[in-house]
């Protein structure tokens, strides 16, 4: 969902930077790459790694409820506008082919989101942060959401902005395509730019 389907990763990035400065703990953009896709928890150990601290549990669960209220500010006024370049158009054109469509995501915040993004009829299942154990790059998510659809990981292809997802992907044997740099996503078996490059017939290479 974030990156791939909404303009929401800038703001997590946006929190977490807020975070790690709050923490005197230098955080770039190169470092947030390997937190997209991965959990909050799993993100803020990550940070607290990178800034060698070492914190309680209850400081820890403060510092994630902090960083979540300001992610959900910047959220706040999020509307289709924000979705990223061809979404719409894409989900329209798998539902008219019959394919089924599946939301993967690390995020507890991703029925929010597709309530106001307006898309969340267009998902048969929807598996996030809420239901899974396991965080990206485990390959849980991807294998519980073809489970509910009832499909093979090799007659599904996962779509992904983040290094941890399309090693998720690849781990549960699902075809992926990355939308972003090919540079960073180099797992992926195809990238593009964004799902405006995508069509129902790029699907049927795999
Ligand atoms: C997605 C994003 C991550 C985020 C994670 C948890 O996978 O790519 O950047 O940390 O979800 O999101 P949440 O909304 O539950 O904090």
């Amino acid at each position: 969902m974030d990156g791939v389907i909404v303009d929401t990763a800038k703001f997590h990035f946006k929190a977490w930077q807020r975070l790690a400065d709050s923490l005197s703990i230098p955080f770039t953009e190169e470092q947030n790459e390997q937190l997209k896709g991965v959990s909050r928890v799993d993100s803020l150990e990550k940070i607290l790694q990178w800034g060698n601290l070492e914190l309680n549990n209850q400081k820890k669960l403060e510092l994630m409820e902090l960083k979540n209220k300001w992610y959900l500010e910047y959220v706040e006024e999020v509307n289709p506008s924000d979705m990223l370049p061809g979404t719409f158009q894409f989900l329209n054109e798998l539902k008219n082919a019959g394919i089924k469509i599946g939301l993967g995501s690390s995020s507890k915040n991703s029925i929010l989101i597709l309530k106001k993004l307006g898309i969340i009829d267009f998902f048969d299942t929807i598996v996030d942060g809420n239901i899974i154990h396991m965080s990206k790059p485990h390959p849980e998510v991807f294998l519980k959401g073809a489970k509910d659809l009832g499909v093979e990981p090799s007659e599904t292809v996962v779509f992904e902005d983040a290094i941890s997802g399309v090693q998720a992907a690849k781990a549960g044997g699902f075809h992926c395509i990355g939308i972003g740099d090919s540079n960073i996503l180099n797992l992926a078996d195809l990238v593009v730019k964004s799902l405006e490059d995508v069509k129902v017939e790029t699907l049927h290479q795999f």
